[in-house]
């Protein structure tokens, strides 16, 4: 019988996505059931970015329904957990809604803490003081243990998981807030990776995503050698059941870049996609973004990379509204983004973060109205070239991972309710969506599209698969 059911959301990156898996994990290896309705939850955990102002905005106007929840069910508890809960604290419980209050170092602690608050009904905020100190071996270790908790769960995307190489950043890009609430830059095991990868596999996990800040930085030295991405990559092609292996974020350094592409072009598994995040076109802004690279050494980088693996798929991060981002500034971004020629690219209005240098020492001068038509305007010329990449894909056959139904529940089961409609994802990162039989979700299928948009490849089921990467 379940000691009481949680509903959960999830707000930020891949690293706050695999933390939910987590929690999730544990709080179901304890006894909770849960719902996707949180007026029915014993507790709402709530899973927090603050990356940008909109990310904190988003989670505060939900705690603002779970209040209006609360006043007719008070013993609901409700747990604001990761990176906002981090940056503002024991603060957040001064919201009545609010019970508990988890940074991201101490959700290994989770299932005692929700535990504790509903028999006890009392607030508690956990959080580290000092984050940027080293944090003691207890921590390290509690993390490090906790990794393994989701290994033997069912998975968000079936026979998919994502895998922490690193936790933290050293970068200190201006702007970002990432290190000053995920701490210090530490690199996990080689060993303790591939055993977990290794675990994985035996429950029938076929994809792993590699996960870091800067996760081409990755970096373990033992004895005389020094273990790079690239290493991880090698040992874990060897694991026989995983097919697929990706990574995310790489940061523009030269250290290990070759090596890691060179990699991708060995290794049958390593899938041919790099998110390598520019964020501006131009010097003099990448300077005080304290990105420790030049546009031209970042095009470089990517030339480098096309050469050694010539049907690489790219993807790129861009800031548009920086302070101090002139017109002429913003046109060397364009120009970077038209050489890119990307796959696709994510792009953010600069939003001033608290304690960041860039919001300390630079007034955020552009104006919402100059963000945004510069966000259209490369929105407008990323949608071209995305355009122009896809379309060759028309009549061709590709191989994709299953992910499950598509999130338009009107055609899941439109026509025929035994093919309802499937996504899934080539080893490029490419949507597919297609019609199929729904068991299909963690198996590789082959599709043969018959319609592309920039983004998204519409097409039909020819067969599933073994997982190889077409030639
Ligand atoms: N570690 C990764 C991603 C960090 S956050 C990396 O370094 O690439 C993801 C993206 O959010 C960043 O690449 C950046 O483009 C954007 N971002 C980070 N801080 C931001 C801020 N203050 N305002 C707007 N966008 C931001
Ligand atoms: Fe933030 Fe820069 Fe670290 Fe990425 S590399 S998480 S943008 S500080
Ligand atoms: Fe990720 Fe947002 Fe935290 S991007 S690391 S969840 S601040």
């Amino acid at each position: 019988m379940s000691i009481g059911t949680v509903h959960i959301r999830s707000f930020g990156c891949q690293m706050n996505k695999l933390d939910t898996e987590l929690v999730t994990a544990a709080l179901e290896q304890k006894g909770f059931a849960f719902t996707d309705q949180p007026q029915q939850a014993d507790v709402v955990l709530i899973n927090t970015c603050s990356v940008r102002r909109h990310a904190e905005e988003r989670v505060l106007s939900l705690l603002g329904n779970l209040r209006h929840i609360k006043q007719s069910r008070p013993e609901m508890t409700v747990a604001v957990i990761g990176c906002m809960a981090q940056r503002l604290g024991a603060a957040l419980l001064d919201r009545p809604e609010v019970d508990i209050v988890c940074g991201p170092a101490q959700i290994p602690q989770i299932t005692e803490l929700v535990t504790e608050v509903m028999n006890e009904k009392k607030k508690i905020a956990a959080v580290t003081d000092k984050i940027r100190s080293r944090s003691g071996e207890n921590q390290v270790q509690a993390l490090e243990d906790f990794e393994g908790v989701a290994d033997f769960g069912h998975r968000q995307l079936p026979n998919q998981a994502y895998v922490r190489v690193m936790r933290g950043c050293n970068n200190f890009c201006s702007y970002c807030v990432v290190p000053f609430v995920r701490g210090p830059e530490i690199c996990r095991l080689p060993k303790a990776i591939i055993e977990q990868i290794s675990n994985l596999a035996d429950q029938g996990v076929k994809t792993v995503t590699l996960l870091g800040q800067t996760v081409n930085s990755y970096k373990y030295v033992q004895g005389d050698r020094t273990y790079c991405l690239a290493d991880l990559l090698a040992m874990a092609s060897d694991i026989r059941a995983i097919k697929w292996l990706k990574f995310v974020t790489s940061y523009p350094q030269k250290e290990f870049f070759n090596e890691i592409m060179q990699a991708m072009a060995d290794l049958p598994k390593v899938c041919s996609y790099l998110h390598l995040p520019a964020q501006s076109g131009s010097d003099k802004i990448l300077k005080a973004m304290n990105r420790h690279y030049t546009a031209g050494e970042y095009l470089q980088l990517l030339d480098t990379a096309r050469a050694i693996v010539p049907d690489l798929a790219a993807a790129g991060d861009f800031i548009v509204g920086f302070p101090g981002e002139s017109e002429e500034d913003f046109q060397a971004t364009v120009q970077l983004l038209k050489k890119a020629n990307y796959k696709n690219a994510f792009i953010f209005k600069y939003s001033a973060r608290p304690g960041t240098t860039a919001q300390k020492g630079q007034q955020d001068d552009a104006p919402e109205a100059v963000k945004k038509q510069r966000n259209n305007t490369l929105l407008g010329i990323q949608a071209e070239i995305s355009g122009r990449l896809s379309s060759p894909f028309m009549g061709r056959e590709v191989e994709v991972m299953v992910e499950g139904l598509s999130k338009k529940p009107h055609l899941n089961n439109a026509g025929n309710k035994n093919h309802p409609q499937l996504v899934g994802r080539t080893a490029g990162d490419y949507i597919v969506v297609f019609n199929g039989p729904v068991s299909l979700a963690g198996e590789f299928a082959k599709v043969k599209i018959t319609k592309t948009f920039p983004l998204t490849l519409f097409g039909q089921l020819v067969s599933s698969s073994a997982g190889r990467r077409p030639p």
